[in-house]
């Protein structure tokens, strides 16, 4: 993968029998999964597999019912956790971009910063500048919401959560509200983003992004890791009757 850092292969993020349920609804099923550091780790499957309810786990948006999930050896889910610090070193994106209307794509990314971390404003903005520039919008900076694509939207959510330095991105399809014609440039960033080492869970249906920048590919069905291989085998063989019979819905 070109330029990309080399991947240490400590585990970052780690699943350990965790288990979901809503109601009598079993969502998630004795999960285990690691995700090292900086790797793209790519989560697929049918339409409620649990990919979103995965996600939104790890950044406690739901709680788990039984089994850890650890980031960096925390207990993510462990009831005493600080559950705001970690929020912060968790950065998620998803389909609807949730930008704040009234605010312009620099204040969108410079709020949290000022407001969570207390950084000063004129540093916060300067992240912010610096951030914007990264995913291609620094002529977009005093716009609103409102006046920008779908696709400029969605980086500047992407923005909006580098700008607290987490350690890990959760994407949840974050292409999929998109027009086709934007969904390269946000794809652009997130692939830029892989190229500098960070380390990713994306849930997506974009399978040439899979097939390029993913490390790892995790199908998931049932609420239930289904196989978890490299993609060139993933693409080219998978290992389970389900995973072929899913890549070839795909084909
Ligand atoms: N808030 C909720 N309350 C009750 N059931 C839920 C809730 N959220 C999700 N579910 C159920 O949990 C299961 C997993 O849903 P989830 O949204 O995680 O699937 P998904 O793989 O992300 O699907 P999609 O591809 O459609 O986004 C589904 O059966 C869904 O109906
Ligand atoms: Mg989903």
């Amino acid at each position: 993968m070109s330029g990309k850092p080399s991947r240490t292969g400590e585990t970052l993020l780690e699943f350990d029998s965790v288990d979901k349920y809503f109601g009598d609804t079993h969502v998630l099923k004795d999960i285990d999964l690691e995700i090292d550091e900086q790797e793209v780790g790519v989560v697929i499957g049918p339409s409620g597999s649990g990919k979103s309810t995965l996600l939104r786990c790890t950044n406690r948006l739901e709680e788990i019912q039984s089994g850890e999930i650890r980031l960096d050896g925390t207990p993510i889910t462990d009831p005493d956790a600080d559950i705001n610090r970690l929020r912060q070193r968790i950065g998620m994106v998803f389909q609807s971009f949730n930008l704040f209307p009234h605010l312009t794509a620099l204040e969108n990314v410079a709020l949290a910063p000022k407001k969570v971390k207390g950084v000063p404003k004129a540093e916060a903005h300067d992240d912010a500048h610096r951030l914007l520039e990264r995913v291609g919008l620094a002529k977009q900076t005093d716009q609103y919401p409102a006046e920008l694509s779908g696709g400029q939207q969605q980086r500047v959510a992407i923005a909006r959560a580098l700008a607290m330095d987490p350690q890990v991105m959760l994407f949840d399809e974050v292409t999929s509200a998109l027009d086709p014609e934007l969904v390269g440039e946000v794809l652009e960033v997130m692939r830029d983003l892989a190229d500098e080492g960070m380390t990713m869970m994306v849930v997506t249906h974009e399978m040439g992004f899979a097939r390029e920048v993913a490390d790892s590919v995790t199908l998931m069905a049932d609420g239930e890791i289904v196989e978890r291989t490299p993609p060139e085998q993933f693409f080219e063989e998978p290992t389970t009757q389900r995973g072929r019979q899913f890549l070839s819905k795909l084909l």
